[in-house]
């Protein structure tokens, strides 16, 4: 999808499921997608990521241990689905008083969140990344786990992030990479192969296995991504890859 943002002639990047025309009707199909898939997502998961995604979820989580553990933080784990990177965050915040609380535009993913949360603290709100209900300087960390990257316009989501986070507040996204050399020619065949059609038999729902190889092939390299992290208003902004840079974590500070 190529839009053109009329303030400043910039081509928008962002999320471009096939048959999406416009910002709004790509969301439109994510959101759709990811309610098609809810009841089999956490399964898919696991399988189709043998587990590591465990790991990068906690190892996201205890980067911001020291706003976790902060008496009061107000933590927002964006596009948290059925909320695995929301509960990391809570195991980290231990005995803590951090307030924190999942978001997403799927009612059915947020559905599944809220069960899996049930006798926790945690709250959930349905919200879209690009028009938070939020207001400004609200939140002290913004985390988003395999989110970010199927938003309809990425440097849309950064601001966003950036307005509702307090000054000094920090943002953390875990998103899916493109590794290289030999590692990266096995790893593509799963990716564009062996995962679509394993996701497909088990979600019993064609489209959204194929959407996520061409989606992480069309989300910025890290050295664009940290660019755009820094023109959205975020201070030394730093990319972290996990497992050879098949996911990596984005890390920023809003300036002071
Ligand atoms: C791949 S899932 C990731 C879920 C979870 N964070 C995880 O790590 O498993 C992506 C989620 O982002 C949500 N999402 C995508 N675009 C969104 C938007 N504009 N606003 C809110 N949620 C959005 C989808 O509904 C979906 O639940």
């Amino acid at each position: 999808m190529t839009v053109m943002n009329q303030d400043t002639n910039q081509r928008v990047i962002g999320a471009a499921p096939v048959g999406a025309r416009d910002r709004e009707s790509a969301a439109k199909a994510v959101r759709e997608m990811f309610t098609s898939i809810a009841p089999r997502y956490d399964l898919l998961n696991h399988v189709l990521s043998l587990n590591i995604d465990r790991w990068w979820w906690w190892r996201t989580a205890r980067k911001f241990d020291a706003i976790l553990k902060h008496p009061n933080a107000r933590v927002l784990d964006l596009c948290c689905g059925t909320g695995d990177m929301t509960f990391a965050l809570r195991q980290r915040a231990a005995s803590g008083t951090a307030q924190i609380l999942g978001a997403d535009f799927s009612h059915a993913m947020l559905q599944r969140a809220a069960v899996k949360g049930s006798g926790t603290t945690l709250r959930w709100i349905e919200a879209d990344a690009l028009q938070l209900p939020f207001p400004d300087g609200h939140f002290n960390l913004i985390t988003s786990a395999f989110g970010f990257r199927n938003l309809a316009d990425y440097d849309a989501g950064l601001l966003e992030i950036a307005r509702v986070l307090a000054p000094s507040g920090e943002v953390g996204i875990l998103d899916f990479g493109e590794p290289g050399g030999l590692m990266g020619y096995g790893y593509r065949i799963y990716f564009k192969k062996v995962l679509p059609a394993v996701g497909t038999m088990i979600s019993g729902v064609r489209g959204p296995y194929a959407y996520l190889p061409a989606s992480v092939e069309r989300f910025p390299a890290p050295n664009e991504m940290l660019e755009r992290m820094h023109q959205a208003g975020f201070s030394d902004p730093s990319w972290t890859p996990y497992t050879f840079g098949i996911a990596g974590l984005y890390r920023g500070m809003k300036k002071p």
